[in-house]
């Protein structure tokens, strides 16, 4: 039980890859903050599951865009466990399209989500964090930050923005015990992968050395070790969770 005693806001967390995270904090001991919009029909359901298992679970509903979501979220964490000691900025959207059909909207509307998302909802979970000395936080970025994708020109500099926060976070917050880290998941298996024809999959394949797609356990389970005391010598990095496809 590691993180026994600590507090997680997992942003986005009613489904996918958010709702594995808040899985593996609460089986490491955290009790857990599930943040999702407020029209998510999945989040109050992942609360009622993982209460269910015997988890602490809370559900603050709100857009991590807007500033007053984000403070009642962290008011949420603090009235119901009196912490925020783990961030994770989960949150995200894609809009993909070649740049030269991408309207502004599509731009601003990932941009906004992926990466102003997780500047408002660190910055609001700083400032308890440096109260109590004690902060961890995980932004997830992509593979896409990293190299690009073609029709992902917002969705690839949103990721890669977020790389550029989580070292300056790191940085200006370490000598309080704030680390920040990101992690780039390669390709996941989703609903989204589910549906890509074979010789697509197949394509993606062979250049994941591992010769598999990863799992949403796959990133919870670092990000978990990054959310621990297991990790208290690293801060502003980025691990690839790709299979190798990114070395
Ligand atoms: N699935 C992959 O293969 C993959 C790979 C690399 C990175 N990622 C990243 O992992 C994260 C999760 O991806 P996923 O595949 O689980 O996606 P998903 O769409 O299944 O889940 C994203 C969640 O974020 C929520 N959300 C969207 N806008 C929000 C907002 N403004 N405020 C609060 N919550 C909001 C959604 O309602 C949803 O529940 C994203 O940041 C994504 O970019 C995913």
């Amino acid at each position: 039980m590691k993180l026994e005693g600590r507090t997680a806001i997992i942003t986005g967390s009613g489904r996918g890859l958010g709702k594995s995270i808040a899985m593996k904090l609460a089986k490491m001991g955290a009790r857990i903050v599930l943040n999702d919009i407020a029209s998510s029909d999945t989040v109050d359901a992942t609360c009622a599951e993982m209460k269910e298992k015997g988890y602490s679970a809370v559900v603050a509903k709100g857009d991590v865009r807007d500033e007053n979501d984000v403070e009642s979220m962290i008011k949420t964490a603090i009235n119901e466990y009196g912490s925020v000691d783990i961030l994770v900025n989960n949150a995200g959207i894609t809009r993909d399209m070649p740049l030269i059909k991408m309207g502004e909207k599509d731009w601003d509307d990932v941009l906004d989500i992926n990466l102003k998302g997780a500047f408002i909802c660190t910055k609001a979970a700083v400032k308890e964090m440096m109260k109590k000395r004690y902060g961890r936080i995980i932004n997830v970025s992509s593979v896409a930050g990293l190299m690009g994708n073609r029709g992902q020109a917002n969705y690839s500099a949103s990721k890669a923005g977020l790389i550029g926060l989580t070292k300056t976070t790191a940085k200006e917050y370490a000598s309080r015990n704030i680390l920040c880290n990101a992690v780039a998941p390669g390709v996941i298996e989703s609903k989204m992968t589910d549906v890509l024809p074979e010789k697509v999959k197949e394509k993606y394949l062979e250049n994941i050395p591992l010769g598999r797609f990863g799992t949403p356990d796959d990133v919870a389970d670092v990000i978990g070790f990054l959310a621990s005391d297991d990790s208290d010598y690293i801060t502003g990095q980025v691990i690839h969770i790709d299979g190798g496809l990114v070395m």
